[in-house]
């Protein structure tokens, strides 16, 4: 494949999860990091290419934000895996966006559909047909191989638990997966840790246990230092070293915003570094939805997700509901009140208890916060 060459290779941390999931006594691997942190360039760009070369076939499918149902999008996986064999050829030619027809390879059982038969994907929709579900475990035992198992990448998993409607697919799935522990190995990707603990940690989970969680470790200074010779070589420049491992800092050692910044830098070589951490500020809140997110929230989940960005803890304690009440200009809310704000904001994803005490999921929209981006003109990242 063409490497991208702004893209750092993580090579040994590929080979860790490879060995693992193939070698080691785990089928299956949970990935969590924030959102834009990196998980599905890691998959695709280091893990997929890694496994092909070792002779794995590897099969990617994403949930998130699909058109698509999660059983279209893993049926479509399936069948285009027997097509091509390399993971990026398949990913270049992805054509349902415009053809979201699906040629069968084989018979569906029960119903008269033949192979060959097509089958439009935008039609399924809700409960999965059964004779469906029986089709895609025929498809992973036709992909399973003992040998060399096949990888299966199964990206912004938690999706797969925001619709009741999904739960006879997941049911499925962890039963096709059960019944080929050797030739099946997957890899799940999540960017909530609430979502991820309703597939895998609650005991009512159809995934209860099936995955070893492991967080993506963080991208650190070799990976500023990688951007920093790409950026070299592209625009015969030189950055500071130090000023921009600061940078990365500031933007809470995210890849994606730090490479925004460097574009930024790239394009227009009058920025400073704070005038391109300025530039960048307003496209990342924007893109990632933190305006919204915060129109969308009463007062009372607003101060409640203030104080747990500024650091706060033990929300029901009165400290914290009297600091609460000062905010809002009013007596201390009583407990049940916040209980109330931390599950409405547990479930638009914005705080979670996935660490064992309420705190901010994403740092970035901390970050955003505590600047108080949302009311005034100061520069949220500089913020820590
Ligand atoms: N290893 C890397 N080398 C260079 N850039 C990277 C690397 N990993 C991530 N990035 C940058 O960060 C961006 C976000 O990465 P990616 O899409 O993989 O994150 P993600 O965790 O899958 O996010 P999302 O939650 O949005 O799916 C990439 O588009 C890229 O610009
Ligand atoms: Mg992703």
């Amino acid at each position: 494949m063409n490497r991208d060459p702004w893209h750092f290779r993580r090579d040994e941390l590929a080979e860790q999860v490879l060995n693992t999931i193939a070698h080691g006594p785990a089928q299956t691997l949970s990935l969590f990091a924030p959102r834009r942190a990196g998980k599905t360039e890691f998959l695709v760009q280091d893990l997929a290419p890694h496994a092909e070369a070792q002779g794995h076939r590897v099969i990617y499918a994403s949930f998130w934000q699909a058109p698509l149902s999660p059983l279209a999008v893993l049926l479509h996986a399936l069948e285009k895996s027997r097509e091509q064999s390399r993971l990026a050829d398949r990913i270049r030619t992805t054509a349902w966006r415009v053809a979201p027809k699906l040629k069968l390879s084989a018979a569906v059982p029960g119903t008269g559909t033949g192979a060959e038969t097509e089958i439009d994907l935008t039609r399924l929709k809700g409960e999965p047909p059964t004779d469906l579900l029986l089709h895609l475990d025929d498809l992973l035992g036709r992909v399973s191989r003992n040998a060399r198992p096949t990888v299966l990448l199964l990206d912004e998993v938690q999706e797969l638990a925001r619709s009741r409607s999904n739960a006879p697919l997941v049911a499925a799935l962890r039963t096709s997966l059960d019944k080929r522990r050797e030739g099946l190995k997957a890899v799940f990707t999540g960017s909530s840790r609430t979502g991820l603990a309703a597939m895998f940690s609650n005991r009512k989970a159809p995934f209860f246990h099936f995955a070893t969680p492991i967080d993506l470790p963080p991208l650190v200074k070799p990976f500023v230092d990688h951007v920093l010779t790409v950026f070299r070589k592209t625009s015969k420049r030189t950055l500071d070293p130090d000023r921009m491992l600061d940078a990365f800092d500031r933007l809470h050692r995210n890849p994606y915003f730090f490479r925004l910044l460097v574009q930024t830098m790239l394009y227009d070589p009058d920025h400073t570094v704070s005038s391109g951490l300025e530039h960048v500020r307003e496209r990342i809140s924007v893109d990632l939805g933190y305006p919204e997110a915060w129109l969308a929230l009463t007062p009372i989940q607003r101060e409640t997700a203030r104080a747990l960005a500024m650091g706060a803890s033990k929300p029901f304690s009165r400290v914290f509901r009297e600091a609460l009440g000062a905010a809002l200009g009013d007596e201390a809310p009583s407990a049940a009140r916040v209980q109330a704000a931390l599950r409405r904001l547990e479930r638009l994803g914005i705080v979670d208890t996935a660490r064992g005490e309420w705190e901010l999921a994403d740092p970035g929209f901390g970050g955003w916060l505590t600047a108080g981006k949302e009311g005034s003109e100061q520069e949220w990242m500089s913020r820590k």
